[in-house]
């Protein structure tokens, strides 16, 4: 098998990874994962200068690496599970297939430390931007709750670190989310989900002050198209389909989908959709109705390349600002006009205490591009 032909410098790569220094050594032997840059680095160029294909595509390597970190304890033993790391490594490589346009942009499943299973996390563009990526493909991105876990977590890790400018969510395949996990939640009595306030984190998303945009290809249904309601940009792919097929099952919207899609997409449309719980929207007439901002033609790959240039964009913007822009647009959705236009007035006069407004303006005078601190 051709992969056979790449274990021999893993294993070396490994090996030099105990040798790399006692830091290492012991993180290596303990249970903690690998987040730490610099040493990121050093394996980076061991790496490079044992295996070929790695140096044509960067990725690989970062994907490699966080498969390689993730099995730490298989390094400890690699005799014995060759299968194991020859099957991260060829994960890797898939995944490098389906993200390998997008240049400067690294995947893993270890995010400060915290390990994934059911989403992919990850810094790209210096750290300035969040990505992540729903990975449950052969359930259709199905959001169970540890899905959702990590997708809050994920999110809140990204909005507690102060070198993110804008988050991006995506899905894979043929999904962004295919809605809640029907397999999961079909048991639940009236009194499991009441008592344990089933899904009810999921509104914590609406707490992130950072932007978040959703990059939304293929289904997008129930709870996938309000996750993707709950985002603050969303720019669809060509084969987005957007849904809330609840009724079919017995159910209603859970997670603001009757209350968003109405304001995205007017009564009649938003009832027809839910009512019928079929007559899905293409991406085509989602840009018309302004579910989402516009369609990025092209596959998957130019879709998200798009997302992370429109969270660039916003990155460079004062951070402090675009929190509080973020918070104003967002007060029209849950308050009236008048209270709206009253909250928007003291955020604007907010600005006018930070530096960045002050710099901003100079700027515009100089005719330079301003150098915002964010404070
Ligand atoms: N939950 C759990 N598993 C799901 C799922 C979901 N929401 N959607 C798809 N899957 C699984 C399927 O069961 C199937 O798994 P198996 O291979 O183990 O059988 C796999 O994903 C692939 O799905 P299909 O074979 O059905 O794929 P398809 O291309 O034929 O159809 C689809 C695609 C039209 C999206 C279809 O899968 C579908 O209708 N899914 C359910 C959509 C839905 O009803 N979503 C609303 C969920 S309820 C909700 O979200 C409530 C809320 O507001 C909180």
């Amino acid at each position: 098998m051709r992969l056979r032909g790449y274990f021999t410098p893993i294993v070396q790569y490994a090996r030099t990874l105990r040798a790399i220094s006692p830091v290492a050594q012991q993180r290596f032997e303990g249970s903690t994962m690998f987040t730490d840059t610099s040493l990121g680095q050093q394996l980076s160029s061991q790496c490079r200068r044992s295996i070929p294909w790695q140096r044509a595509t960067p990725l690989i390597f970062s994907q490699h690496q966080c498969s390689a970190f993730h099995h730490h304890s298989v390094a400890r033993d690699l005799a014995g599970k060759r299968q194991e790391l020859a099957h991260s490594i060829h994960t890797c490589r898939c995944l490098n297939q389906e993200m390998g346009t997008v240049e400067g942009t690294t995947q893993g499943r270890i995010l400060k430390g915290k390990e994934y299973t059911c989403i992919q996390a990850e810094l790209l563009e210096g750290g300035a931007i969040g990505l992540i990526t729903l990975d449950r493909p052969k359930a259709l991105n199905a959001l169970s709750e540890a899905l959702m876990k990590e997708v809050l977590d994920a999110l809140q890790t990204y909005d507690a670190d102060p070198q993110v400018g804008a988050i991006v969510i995506t899905g894979k395949d043929k999904a962004f989310a295919a809605g809640a996990d029907i397999k999961e939640m079909k048991d639940k009595r009236f009194v499991d989900a009441y008592a344990s306030r089933f899904v009810f984190h999921w509104n914590s998303i609406s707490a992130i002050r950072k932007p978040i945009i959703a990059a939304v290809n293929g289904y997008a249904l129930g709870g996938g198209c309000e996750l993707a309601m709950l985002c603050d940009i969303v720019l669809a792919g060509e084969k987005a389909m957007f849904g809330q097929p609840e009724l079919n099952l017995g159910t209603i919207p859970g997670i603001g989908g009757t209350q968003r899609l109405i304001r995205e997409v007017g009564k009649s449309r938003a009832m027809e959709m839910i009512l019928t719980g079929k007559h899905f929207m293409d991406a085509e007439e989602a840009a018309q109705k302004g579910l989402v901002s516009r369609v990025v033609p092209g596959s998957n790959d130019a879709l998200l390349a798009e997302a992370i240039s429109v969270g660039k964009q916003i990155a460079q913007q004062s951070k402090p600002v675009v929190a509080l822009a973020k918070e104003c647009v967002n007060a029209a959705y849950e308050i009236g006009l008048q209270e709206g236009i009253k909250k928007e007035q003291s955020l604007f006069y907010a600005t006018f205490a930070l530096e960045d407004q002050k710099e901003g303006m100079q700027a515009f005078i100089e005719k330079r591009k301003p150098d915002f601190k964010h404070k």
